[in-house]
Order: C-alpha cells, then sequence, then structure tokens
C-alpha cells in the first residue's frame, strides 16, 4: 500500500478503506509517513470530506495509536467532559467537583491553551502546588479516594492525535468535521470514560461558526461514543460572548472559586448547572429535574466547593489559595478600558478577546512561551449591555506593562456599539443525546 495513492484516491472523493485509514495512522505516527504526505491527505479530507463509517474507523484508529486508560474498577460511575474550546471557558474546574460530590468519578485529562482558547492545565497550574502529572496508580488511587483527579495528556495517549493536532493547528486544517470529531472521540474513548459529556461551543470565538455545524459535529461524536458503549451527550453552548466575566489563568480559577462558593449566578453558573446535570443525569441514569437539584444543592450546601478543596489539596496544590483568593499573585499593571462612544454592546469578537488575553501573557504566541499566571481580562460589559460613553468596559492585567496599550486597542477593534440593541444568542441551544 502507498501512502501516495490513499491521497490521490481522497483527492477523488473517494472514501477510503479501513485498510487504508489504518495504514495512515500506524504509519505517521511511527514516523514511516512523512509530515507532506500526511498534509496532502488533510487538506483533501478538508475539500473532500469523509463518510460517517470513515470518521468511525479514523477515530478508533486513532484511539488504538497508544494506550487505553481501563477505568472498569469504577463500573460505571466513571465521567468525563470535553468542551471543543472556548474563552472564559473554566467549566471543568467546577463542574467536575460539582460531580464528585454528588459520587461521580470524575476522571478527566485537559490541554493547555491552543491559539485564543485557554487550557485547563494551564489554570491549574497558576495554583502554587498542583501537580498535572500523576503517575497512572496516583491517579487512579485519588480519582478512588477523592472522586476526582484532573491531569494533564500524559503517557502514551492517542500519540496519532497529538502528532496530527500539532500538524492541523499549522496547515489551516482544524476546522473540519470528521478531523476533530475523530481528535476528540480518540481522546475520549483512549480515556475510558463510561460517562462523556461534550460542550460543543459555536460563535466567533468558537472552531464551529454555526448553530448546524456545530449540532452536525455534536450528532456524530455522541454517535461515535454510543456505537462504543459509552454514555453520551453534547450540550451545543454559546461563543459568541466570552463565558463569564474573567479571561486569564488564575483569575479564570478565582471566578471558578466565586460560582462553586454560590456567589455568582452568571452565565458561567448557567452552562456549568446545565454540564453537571446532564453527567449527573448519565451517571445515575435521574431525570433531568431530579439531577439539577442535586446539583444546585451541592452548590447551595458548599459540598462542591469542599470538593475542590479537596482535590486540589490531594493534587499537591495550596488550597489555602482556594479559601483566600487574594493570596493568588496580583499583576503588577493594569488598564482600563473605557468606552469611546456610547450605546449598547451589539457584538464581541470572542477570537480577538482572546488574542488579547495572549498579548497581556496569559497565553502562548508559540509552544516555548511562559505563561503570566496572573495576566488577563476582567470584563464588566458584556453583549447585550448599556455604556456611557468613557464607562468602563473591560480591565486589563498584565506583568508587562508595554503589552497593555496594545491590547487596549485589539480590545477596542474586537467590541462593536451600536445605538440599537440587537437580540442575543441562546446560551445554550440544545442537548443532543
Ligand atoms: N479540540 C480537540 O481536541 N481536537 C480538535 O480537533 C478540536 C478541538
Amino acid at each position: 500500500m502507498k501512502m501516495y495513492d490513499i491521497i490521490q484516491k481522497k483527492k477523488k472523493g473517494q472514501a477510503l478503506s479501513d485498510h487504508e485509514i489504518e495504514f495512515f495512522i500506524k504509519g505517521y505516527t511511527d514516523g514511516s509517513i512523512p509530515d507532506y504526505q500526511a498534509s496532502a491527505l488533510l487538506m483533501a479530507i478538508c475539500f473532500m470530506g469523509m463518510t460517517d463509517e470513515e470518521t468511525v474507523t479514523l477515530t478508533n484508529a486513532m484511539a488504538d495509536s497508544g494506550d487505553r486508560v481501563d477505568l472498569s474498577c469504577f463500573g460505571n460511575l466513571s465521567a468525563d467532559k470535553h468542551s471543543t474550546g472556548g474563552v472564559g471557558d473554566k467549566t471543568s474546574l467546577i463542574v467536575a467537583p460539582i460531580v464528585a460530590s454528588l459520587g461521580g468519578k470524575v476522571t478527566k485529562m485537559s490541554g493547555r491553551g491552543l491559539g485564543h482558547t485557554g487550557g485547563t492545565v494551564d489554570k491549574l497550574e497558576s495554583i502554587p502546588g498542583y501537580r498535572v502529572n500523576l503517575t497512572p496508580e496516583e491517579f487512579l488511587s485519588q480519582v478512588e479516594k477523592v472522586g476526582m483527579a484532573v491531569v494533564g495528556q500524559s503517557g502514551n495517549l492517542t500519540p496519532a492525535d497529538k502528532k496530527l493536532y500539532a500538524l492541523r493547528d499549522v496547515t489551516a486544517t482544524v476546522d473540519n468535521i470528521p478531523l476533530i470529531t475523530s481528535s476528540i472521540m480518540s481522546k475520549k474513548l483512549a480515556a475510558g470514560s463510561h460517562n462523556i459529556v461534550l460542550d460543543v461551543k459555536v460563535g466567533s470565538g468558537a472552531f464551529m461558526k454555526t448553530p448546524d455545524e456545530a449540532t452536525e459535529l455534536a450528532q456524530k461524536m455522541v454517535k461515535i461514543g454510543k456505537d462504543c458503549n459509552r454514555n453520551m451527550a453534547a450540550l451545543i453552548t454559546n461563543m459568541d460572548i466570552p463565558l463569564g466575566n474573567n479571561v486569564g489563568n488564575s483569575l479564570e480559577v478565582v471566578e471558578a472559586i466565586r460560582v462553586l462558593k454560590g456567589e455568582l449566578k452568571n452565565d458561567l453558573y448557567e452552562v456549568c448547572v446545565a454540564l453537571a446535570t446532564t453527567m449527573v443525569e448519565l451517571i445515575f441514569s435521574l431525570q433531568r429535574n431530579e439531577a439539577e437539584q442535586k446539583v444546585k444543592n451541592a452548590i447551595e450546601s458548599g459540598d462542591a466547593f469542599r470538593k475542590m478543596k479537596e482535590w486540589i489539596n490531594a493534587q499537591g496544590g495550596n488550597a489555602d489559595y482556594i479559601e483566600n483568593t487574594d493570596l493568588f499573585e496580583q499583576s503588577k499593571y493594569s488598564l482600563t478600558v473605557k468606552s469611546v462612544k456610547e450605546g449598547y454592546i451589539s457584538s464581541m469578537n470572542v477570537e480577538k478577546i482572546g488574542m488579547t488575553a495572549v498579548t497581556l501573557g496569559a497565553g502562548r504566541r508559540v509552544a516555548t512561551d511562559t505563561i503570566d499566571y496572573s495576566a488577563g481580562i476582567i470584563i464588566h460589559k458584556k453583549t447585550g449591555e448599556y455604556v456611557k460613553e468613557n464607562q468602563d468596559l473591560c480591565t486589563l492585567y498584565s506583568n508587562n506593562n508595554s503589552s497593555l496599550k496594545e491590547a487596549e486597542k485589539q480590545y477596542l477593534e474586537a467590541v462593536s456599539i451600536s445605538s440599537n440593541r440587537s437580540e442575543t444568542n441562546p446560551l445554550i441551544y440544545d442537548i443532543i443525546k
């Protein structure tokens, strides 16, 4: 079999056989197929698409490219969530302790920030001492004792996705439904959880720009998971507005803590309640109303917040920071961005807002960049809200004074203000099961 023929076949729009897809994944993972041939095939897939059968084969081949985690010791209680990526998306920090406090076993492997989107692992590393790498034994024993662990993608899990994702990132082949489906679902299947809830983001800050595209992606991922005997659900949620008000690593941890303490009942709270409810529904086969009541009680009773402290402490983090968030390092410099005119905020370009946070030091431009954990943005006004001229739009934080002016310019370009109040899109478009 020759890679050249496989590229040629896909270029003509023909479906690849199982054998051809498996040959590609094996060869690319072991290095016998070079980047230039893999890039050509990825681009051909972007133009010609893949059938559902091809997508399933690709997903399984990628899941089998490395180890699979065995979580059978937790029976049907193991649970995982995955977001397709957004700005201000700190839902894992909130949903995981809620579900663990209710008896679920949350086994979460998270990523780092990518482009304009933040990553859970970077956020957790803003807590002094937090260990994102646990040995497999430590991981399982913590989930057994505490009910949850959140670690980075370590070990030999889906090496095919690691290589392919890096290649897609630099060849403009990320935003393709079969490729995203196989990337996410191969990781979820290899990570072993029985219950999987996906948060498919839609809007200016997401890979999927329209609800139709997001629905197609969600349906495909749910189907593949079900075909592999997992309990599956996907929420389609809004990423036309950053989620919550804080963007940046320790700033996001602080906002997550406030939601878990029951102090904040904002859009972030609502999305987290919906995600946690769906997880609890799947794990314990409950009616939605009952699951939602349990989730809300977990917050009100303080159980979910106590679970967060227990988790952070178990994973080496200094839980004093969770109790008293004033301990987090504060940025040396800040700048409040003022509105240049009066009117309603009609839209926010979320991708640009994510890049503003990167400018401030909260994310990486290249993989070797170091992160300024205290850098980021606190947003004071969001889409649909009214602002007067010179009123505060947001506050920017950084340890690099010279980044503030550029970030201010970027932020102002990202926010549109108009005299008419426009309709805002729903926060949760749909739940697909
Ligand atoms: N997240 C992933 O893990 N993979 C993709 O392809 C896109 C988002």
